[in-house]
């Protein structure tokens, strides 16, 4: 029965993949579920425990450990974005999410990528921010210099609380000190402490810290130490991609394919200048990266925290990308660039913890916690092309329609084996309800019935 298995693997995989490891799966998405199953399984050399942590990885008793008051598992969706490739590799994207359309706006826009050779990465080392809120300091620029030449002391202090992560490589970064002199309490004196977590998200090993030097830095300020607790905005630990795509990718015709490329950089100077707009482009974005936080144990709120509050760094809340036409080596070309703080690990808490998010990991294939950051942000930038691409040429409704006749139709109750039936009929009416689905199902069982 393995061994039969094994056969059925193999010969999938070499229809989808030919010739080398590659993520450019086409026709992927019109695979059966058992099928895909499988090639993923061989891509990331999963085992048959590995695999079927994809149905399923937590137990009531996992669940348990993790969280007070369990009472049970909330499942998701998890999908695979295909096609993506980043600095010259292949990578298939684990994704955990419920909104239909999303992971197919991945693949599609990661083809388009490709055609400008994919998306080139990078990313800062893994440095967080721990916060100390000093209160009743007596004087607070005597205060500030107080503790910034105490620098080698509060470094030996943080680093012999994390001596695994300093015999990894990471551990105390440096101090800073931000006073704040008009607060709704009065002025108040705040010490960042930078540590590189490496590839821990971190927030464990810092709060630790910042407990642990509070008393120091009390009796360095005359002050009194309120809160001590890690910062989201995590502008110490960021990724970036960009892309540079062929304006002829976007259309056969030369004339609309500039057209839908310049829609698109049109469409990120309103985010960039709007903040009511920028909300949704950067929730599409968000679309990109979440499902992978998710998928691979981490902090999706914090991840969440950080990219809008860097969004709003210079006073007003803008786009996380950038997207504008250049002259590219071939011709005109559309340049695509993100930049925002990824506060993620792949040691520690849920990602070790939580089976499917190392089946995640290992379908990922990422060895660091900043290839991660890097993979996201690629991701999060194919997202956001795919949402703009679509809104500026068809209409986001268009591509839709499909993924949300079929939500539509297992919301009115139709068994799974019938949903594309009644969902062919929804997209084809183009009147996409939950209660016309109910009135499709009801006569195609009544036909079905009288046969
Ligand atoms: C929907 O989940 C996301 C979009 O609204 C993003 C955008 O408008 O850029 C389509």
């Amino acid at each position: 029965m393995a061994g039969a298995f094994r056969l059925t693997v193999y010969s999938l995989v070499s229809d989808l993949m030919p010739e080398k490891k590659t993520s450019r799966l086409s026709g992927f998405y019109a695979k059966p579920l058992t099928e895909r199953i499988a090639a993923v399984s061989e891509w990331a050399e999963l085992s048959v425990v590995e695999t079927a942590t994809l149905s399923g990885g937590l137990t009531p008793a996992l669940a348990n450990q993790m969280v007070e008051n369990a009472i049970g598992m909330f499942a998701l969706p998890f999908g695979i974005g295909v096609n993506l490739l980043i600095n010259g590799r292949d990578y298939l994207a684990p994704m955990a999410v419920e909104e239909p359309s999303v992971i197919a706006a991945v693949g599609n826009a990661a083809r388009l990528a490709r055609a400008g050779g994919g998306f080139q990465t990078g990313s800062t080392p893994s440095v967080m921010i721990g916060q100390v809120q000093l209160l009743d300091v007596p004087d607070l620029a005597v205060a500030a210099q107080a503790v910034l030449a105490a620098d080698p002391v509060l470094g030996k202090l943080v680093d012999s609380q994390m001596p695994s992560m300093v015999a990894r490589g990471g551990g105390f970064r440096g101090i800073e000190v931000r006073p704040l002199h008009d607060t709704p309490v009065g002025p108040m004196l705040i010490v960042h402490l930078l540590i590189d977590c490496m590839d821990a998200m971190g927030a464990n090993v810092i709060n630790t810290a910042v407990e642990a030097v509070a008393p120091l830095l009390e009796s360095l300020t005359g002050g009194r130490a309120n809160l001590r607790i890690l910062s989201n905005l995590t502008d110490r630990r960021r990724a970036w991609a960009e892309c540079t795509i062929p304006v002829s990718a976007f259309a056969t015709d030369p004339v609309e394919g500039f057209s839908v490329a310049k829609g698109i950089a049109d469409a990120n100077a309103f985010a960039w200048a709007d903040p009511y707009r920028a909300a949704t482009h950067n929730k599409g974005i968000m679309n990109g990266i979440d499902p992978i936080a998710i998928a691979t144990g981490n902090d999706w709120r914090a991840i969440e925290a950080g990219a809008h509050a860097y969004a709003a760094r210079d006073g007003q809340y803008r786009s996380l990308t950038d997207w504008r036409l250049v002259d590219g080596s071939g011709g005109p070309a559309l340049f695509g660039r993100i930049e925002l703080p990824l506060a993620v690990g792949i040691v520690g808490g849920a990602t070790r913890v939580h089976p499917t998010a190392q089946t995640a990991l290992k379908i990922l294939g990422v060895t660091t916690a900043r290839e991660l950051a890097e993979v996201m942000a690629a991701v999060g930038l194919a997202q956001n092309l795919g949402a703009l691409r679509a809104l500026a040429a068809e209409g986001i409704q268009h591509g839709h329609m499909a993924l949300h006749a079929r939500q539509a139709a297992l919301a009115a109750g139709v068994p799974a084996d019938q949903v594309d039936r009644v969902a062919a009929q929804l997209a084809a009416e183009e009147n996409v309800k939950a209660s016309r689905a109910a009135e499709i199902w009801a006569a195609q069982r009544g036909e079905d019935n009288e046969q």
